[in-house]
């Protein structure tokens, strides 16, 4: 099967890393906790943070959970759009908060004017995966920084998720030293790769990244994902040669899926939405590819991508066979009404 329904980064990474990695693999390595001071300090270089603001975590879903444990009490509302990361909701009802939600409507616009109104007195926490995950949405910066704004004054923290840097190039990391309110988020599990082995960080405010170090669990990280991080970390040119390819694959994907008559919607991400309802039922697509050796998604029951599957996109000529399954996917489903 072709695993194009997760996320996950399509192409192997380069064998010598493999192979880096597989040797250091031995005795201490298994027998010793983990020992990350390497990784904070080349992450902190790489971020041009200090090291004490950043706090490495299992995941970046870690991250997530540790600011809900940290800051969100009984009726604390927090602010998220919808859809977006399925976590972010799960947490705020495991934490027991009240979940102010901005709803993408059927054109995948947003009432922005709504999301500042929901950044007020009682919010706690506004969370934004910026692109979003599933819309793909990237906000504008001038949106981002007024929410930001507003949050300081409620008082509320704002966690920019950007699980999906470097394949948009937008970062608001630069905005950590004018805004102590503010945290980013970020993943090893997409454009590095590293989904398996759980790694990820947070960077912020001093105090607010000591708040999140009390609550996680100690030694979460592994020295294999901490090893991996390290040398993701030393040689950028890993993540910013697959964000190439994954951009390559997306202008094939968008050529060939718009002329089979869908619509590919533009994308900052690894993933693409494809409208499909006009021509088949997206879930009956779903099973279609599956046949096929191919796995993506629908979304039922979301209103804005109920007519859509998601693709995780890769490689031009692994969107060039997917795009050859989709239209015989589609030729088949034809067919099938026909008889
Ligand atoms: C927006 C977003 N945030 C966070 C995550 C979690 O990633 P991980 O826990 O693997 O770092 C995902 C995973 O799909 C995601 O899409």
């Amino acid at each position: 099967m072709v695993r194009l329904h997760r996320n996950e980064r399509q192409s192997p990474l380069p064998d010598w890393f493999v192979n880096k990695v597989s040797r250091a693999i031995g005795g201490s390595l298994f027998t010793n906790y983990p020992a990350a001071d390497e990784l904070y300090r080349v992450l902190g270089e790489q971020l041009e943070l200090p090291e004490d603001q950043i706090l490495l975590t299992a995941g970046s879903d870690a991250a997530i959970k540790a600011l809900f444990h940290a800051y969100i009490r009984q009726g604390d509302a927090v602010v998220m759009l919808q859809p977006s990361y399925a976590m972010y909701e799960v947490y705020a009802r495991l934490f027991q908060a009240e979940v102010r939600a901005v709803t993408f409507d059927r054109d995948m616009k947003l009432d922005y004017q709504k999301l500042l109104d929901c950044v007020s007195s009682g919010a706690r926490l506004v969370i934004l995966a910026n692109p979003n995950q599933p819309t793909g949405a990237l906000l504008e910066q001038r949106l981002l920084r007024e929410v930001i704004e507003r949050a300081a004054r409620v008082p509320a923290l704002v966690a920019l998720d950007e699980a999906y840097y470097p394949f948009s190039d937008f970062t608001a990391l630069p905005w950590l030293s004018g805004f102590s309110n503010l945290l980013i988020i970020r993943t090893f599990s997409k454009a590095a790769g590293l989904a398996g082995l759980r790694i990820g960080f947070v960077a912020g405010h001093r105090e607010v990244v000591e708040n999140l170090f009390k609550v996680r669990s100690a030694h979460d990280i592994n020295s294999i994902a901490v090893l991996a991080a390290t040398l993701l970390v030393n040689h950028p040119e890993i993540m910013a040669d697959y964000a190439r390819q994954v951009s390559q694959g997306a202008e094939v994907l968008t050529r060939m899926a718009n002329g089979l008559g869908l619509e590919a919607l533009p994308t900052y991400t690894n993933f693409m939405q494809i409208r499909v309802g006009h021509r088949c039922d997206p879930s009956r697509l779903v099973a279609k590819l599956e046949e096929k050796g191919y796995l993506v998604r629908s979304h039922t029951g979301v209103p804005c991508l109920e007519d859509c599957i998601r693709v995780t996109l890769g490689p031009p000529e692994l969107m060039m066979s997917f795009g050859r399954a989709l239209q015989q996917a589609l030729e088949e489903l034809d067919e099938g009404r026909r008889d």
